[in-house]
């Protein structure tokens, strides 16, 4: 049976209950369960790790029997293992919902399958409904859950002749106002800002996403990568989210960590030895390069080793937008090699 009026009407009121749970290990799910005649009976939505997910939650709102016959509409396909909690395919096969909408297939190896075990139950299924907004709700989880850590974008300031600091170590400002607000922009839709303790000794730098001297209402967890001790009185310990500092050269091993703690979007800011690093081990989903009309000359290159021997060896890149900013121009780049991926 096609997707009804009712149906479709509950599945966008489900994608804004989805949007009321936090960002996470898990994603973020809505569903809402109607009468047989079409009228929302209960709602519900998954509120982090550990908690019910949504279809159990909405279910746990009615009286036994109230649901059967009834139809669930779900933004991610019912889940169908046991982990902190039972399957939520099977609790809705024992609450006798007889139809099951959902958005999107969940892709995990796990968790999947949820659709054909309701099927085999003797429950119509129809999946696909509104599956873009869906995504689009839970992009970030579903391109985390993908790459089994999270998206890695890495960004650079640059002189025109590829210097990312004059000679003494100085590189605040090399591009202008409009690009350092475009980075704040960018810091504050990142789960986390990654830097190295190099950059930490040489600029201070309080890892905060600014709308001029007012903080955005989303900050990026700030990381510290390296074994040298960060100042007791630098300013990225008073940082309203607690930093995280990883005494490490191990990147693959910050990101499982990072992945854990369900931070999907990790922006890294430098300086040239971590940029280089992530590169090198092909960890950068997305480069973001930000070029001024300036020259610095010297041998504070943006890049330093990044396993290139020879131009056969170059990391070739396809650009997806050149952005003016002011003076400056923005290169947002990805690897032309994958469509999206290592570079
Ligand atoms: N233009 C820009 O966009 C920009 C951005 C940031 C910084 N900067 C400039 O860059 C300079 C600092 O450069 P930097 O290269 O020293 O900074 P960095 O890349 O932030 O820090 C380098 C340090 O990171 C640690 N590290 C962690 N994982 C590593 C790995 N896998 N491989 C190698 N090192 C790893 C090491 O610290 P330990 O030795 O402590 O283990 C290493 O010494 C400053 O002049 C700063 O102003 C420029």
């Amino acid at each position: 049976m096609a997707v009804t009026e009712a149906e479709r009407r509950a599945m966008t009121h489900a994608l804004a209950l989805a949007a009321r749970g936090p960002r996470g290990p898990n994603p973020q799910v809505g569903a809402v369960i109607l009468s047989a005649a079409g009228e929302v009976i209960a709602e519900g939505w998954h509120r982090g790790a550990g908690t019910p997910h949504a279809e159990v939650d909405a279910l746990s709102k009615l009286p036994p029997d109230a649901a059967r016959g009834a139809t669930a509409v779900v933004t991610l396909e019912p889940c169908n293992h046991t982990g902190r909690t039972g399957p939520c395919a099977l609790a809705l096969i024992d609450a006798g919902v007889s139809r099951v909408v959902y958005a999107l297939d969940d892709p995990g190896a796990v968790s999947g399958g949820g659709a054909e075990r309701l099927r085999t139950a003797g429950v119509e299924v129809e999946s696909g409904e509104q599956a873009d907004a869906a995504t689009a709700l839970i992009t970030d989880w579903l391109t985390a859950q993908r790459l089994g850590r999270p998206h890695v974008t890495v960004k650079w300031a640059q002189s025109l002749d590829g210097r990312a600091a004059a000679a003494d170590g100085t590189s605040q400002w090399i591009t202008g106002p409009e690009a350092r607000g475009d980075v704040h922009r960018r810091r504050a839709v990142a789960d986390a800002i990654v830097v190295g303790t190099g950059t930490v000794l040489a600029d201070d730098p309080a890892l905060t996403a600014r709308d001029g001297d007012a903080l955005f209402e989303h900050q990026p967890v700030p990381v510290v990568i390296g074994s040298r001790e960060t100042p007791a009185d630098a300013a990225l310990r008073r940082h309203p989210h607690e930093p995280l500092f990883f005494d490490t050269r191990d990147l693959t091993a910050v990101l499982a960590d990072l992945h854990a703690r369900g931070i999907q979007t990790v922006f890294v800011e430098g300086g040239p030895t971590l940029a280089s690093a992530f590169i090198a081990a092909g960890l950068a989903d997305r480069v973001l390069a930000y070029l001024a009309p300036v020259l610095l000359g010297g041998d504070r290159l943006a890049l330093t080793d990044i396993g290139v021997a020879s131009i056969v060896e170059a990391r070739r890149l396809t650009i997806d937008e050149w952005v003016p900013l002011g003076a400056d121009l923005l290169a947002i780049a990805h690897s032309a090699r994958t469509e999206e991926g290592e570079l």
